[in-house]
């Protein structure tokens, strides 16, 4: 009998990348995003993140979050950090989001005693750990018809093989091209 871990919340990945695999310049800019996916359609987004409790993002996205001209979620937001503390964080957003230092598999402990059941999983270090924990349980993930040449990947090193199931592809009349994956053996 597979060995099946009881966790009653899910992890989401909704993320744009470029062709070559990057969800930011090595800077951190987004500037290629924007000038790609500007088009009247959300590809998802608005219904993605109605079917979600909260967001939990690294550190480097609150990071480039904070810079935007106004704070974009409505959801709590937990954002994963060693060096920040809740201290650090601006008046401004304080109430809207929490710090957290805690390891990812406790991160969703604590969030699915909370009440949550689906979380919203962002950041590219992030997603590799959560997914290197087996907390992801599917991606959907948005190619930009660019390539970058270099940035912050999406993926990086995984301890072994981690299968995925194609549930399906959009490609929309802006030239992106979305793609959503379900994890198939999460757990070592
Ligand atoms: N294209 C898109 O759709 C998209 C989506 C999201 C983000 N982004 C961009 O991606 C960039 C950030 O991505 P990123 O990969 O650099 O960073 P990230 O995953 O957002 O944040 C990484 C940071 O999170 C903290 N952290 C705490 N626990 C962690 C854990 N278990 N695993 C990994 N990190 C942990 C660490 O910060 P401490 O040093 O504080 O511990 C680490 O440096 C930003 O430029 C953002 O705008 C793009």
């Amino acid at each position: 009998m597979p060995h099946k871990r009881k966790r009653r919340l899910s992890g989401h990945v909704f993320i744009a990348t470029s062709l070559d695999g990057y969800i930011a310049r090595s800077n951190g800019s987004l500037d290629w995003l924007s000038t790609h996916a500007a088009s009247a359609d959300d590809h998802g987004y608005r219904n993605f993140i109605r079917g979600i409790d909260g967001i939990v993002m690294g550190r480097g996205t609150f990071e480039t979050v904070l810079s935007f001209d106004a704070w974009p979620y409505e959801k709590p937001v937990v954002v994963m950090s060693r060096s920040l503390t809740h201290a650090d964080v601006r008046a401004d957003v304080i109430d809207k989001v929490t710090v957290t230092d805690l390891v990812p598999t406790a991160v969703m402990e604590m969030l699915s005693a909370k009440g949550w059941r689906r979380a919203y999983v962002d950041g590219g270090q992030v997603i590799q750990s959560f997914l290197r924990a087996g907390l992801i349980d599917d991606m959907v993930v948005t190619r930009i018809p660019v390539l970058l040449g270099s940035g912050l990947p999406l993926f990086g090193p995984l301890d072994r093989d981690l299968r995925l199931k194609h549930l399906g592809t959009t490609a929309f009349r802006s030239g992106l091209v979305q793609s959503k994956y379900e994890i198939l053996n999460p757990f070592p």
